[in-house]
């Protein structure tokens, strides 16, 4: 047992000697607004993969202040909310009442909503979020003189569309980075995990919580779709990417959701059915139950009768969650209401 653990940890320094890692700082750069569109680029850190942008959308400070103003701005719904009602900044832009999906590290997905009906960039979410969800009135833009201002700076445009909206939120939501958690300076090898952390760790990404298959390390997430066991009988939301397929073989799958900042987003899951971290950590390892769509990762081997974690263990995976949570991104003066 010893040696095993001893391989382990060895193979996990050895993997963390190989990436050439850079600091990450958070962005902190208030935007500028004297200069008209002033070039910006997003500090990621190396082991993320590309940020992808696409070439008609170039991320510029005014752009992104634009879309910042606007996430904020009741402007935009007929009832008085804006993204911020059920995203704000100190839960990871998402809210517990609302089980809102959490605003973070975005720029890196290419399917959106638990069920990934929506496919593409994040211009395309903002388009159903602004014309189907929100059915944004487009005229109560082009009455304000502040905004078309705004607007004829960023995009030289004399009559605001839908699109210069979705546009400039697509660019608010590319400097929605998360690299700065405790995680990260682990991984950097400029902070030490405490015994308990490192045990949860390990259970993390070995065959023994198994969790990195999905959760794939870095955004924590695989941004893929599957069906964790959390029901055996599917109906209604519980149906998951079914309802939006309509293929049998999507019953119960859901999107990967990331795992940074999971601490501040209770409750948990697509129906929010799990209050705790703790019971979450409970169902997988022992309350995962079997139908014909279960992703085989969840019974593969001995886990067919569940993980067999120790009280300790269960603990210690949980302190390793909470060493995701990154306050210096939900506290970044750039993405606070303006
Ligand atoms: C009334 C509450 C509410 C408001 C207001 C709201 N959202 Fe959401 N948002 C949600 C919920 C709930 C989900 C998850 C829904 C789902 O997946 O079916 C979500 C999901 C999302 C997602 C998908 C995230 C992911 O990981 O796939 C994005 C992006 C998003 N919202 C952006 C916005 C924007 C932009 C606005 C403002 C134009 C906005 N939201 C306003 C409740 C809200
Ligand atoms: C087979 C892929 C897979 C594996 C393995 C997996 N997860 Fe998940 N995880 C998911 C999916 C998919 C969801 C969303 C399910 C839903 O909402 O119904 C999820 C949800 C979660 C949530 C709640 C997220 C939220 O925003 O509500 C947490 C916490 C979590 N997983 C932690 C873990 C831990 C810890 C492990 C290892 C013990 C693990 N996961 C293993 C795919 C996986």
């Amino acid at each position: 047992m010893r040696l095993i653990l001893f391989k382990i940890t060895s193979v996990i320094f050895l993997a963390l000697l190989l990436f050439n890692c850079t600091k990450n700082s958070a962005e902190e750069i208030e935007p500028n607004t004297a200069t008209p569109l002033t070039p910006y680029t997003v500090n990621v850190p190396d082991y993320f993969p590309k940020m992808e942008i696409p070439v008609d959308n170039p991320l510029t400070v005014e752009g992104i202040s634009l879309g910042r103003q606007l996430y904020y701005d009741p402007i935009l719904s007929n009832n008085g909310n804006s993204c911020s009602t059920c995203h704000n900044a100190p839960e990871s832009f998402s809210s517990y009442s609302a089980n809102s999906l959490p605003h973070i590290n975005l720029a890196w997905n290419s399917t959106f909503l638990w069920d990934g009906h929506i496919n593409g960039t994040l211009e395309d979410i903002m388009k159903f979020e602004v014309e189907d969800f929100f059915q944004t009135d487009i005229s109560k833009l082009n009455n304000s003189s502040y905004y078309k201002s705004e607007f004829k700076k960023v995009f030289n445009v004399d009559v605001i569309t839908h699109k210069n909206v979705e546009y400039a939120l697509a660019q608010f939501f590319r400097v929605m980075v998360s690299s700065n958690s405790l995680y990260d300076k682990f991984y950097q090898h400029t902070a030490n995990f405490t015994p308990s952390q490192m045990n949860g760790f390990i259970t993390f990404i070995t065959e023994k919580g198994d969790c990195f298959h999905c959760h794939s390390v870095g955004l924590f997430t695989d941004n893929k779709f599957h069906n964790i066991g959390i029901d055996s009988v599917f109906t209604g939301v519980n149906a998951g990417r079914y309802n939006y397929t309509n293929n049998p073989s999507d019953l119960g799958l859901f999107k990967t959701p990331t795992l940074r900042n999971i601490e501040l987003t209770p409750p948990y899951m697509h129906d929010g059915r799990f209050q705790t971290l703790e019971e979450v950590v409970d169902f997988y390892n022992s309350g995962v139950k079997h139908s014909s769509t279960l992703d085989p990762i969840m019974t593969k081997g001995t886990k067919m009768f569940g993980l067999g974690l120790s009280a300790t263990d269960k603990q210690d995976l949980v302190a390793f969650l909470k060493t995701l949570t990154d306050t210096t991104f939900t506290k970044n003066p750039m993405l606070q209401q303006p």
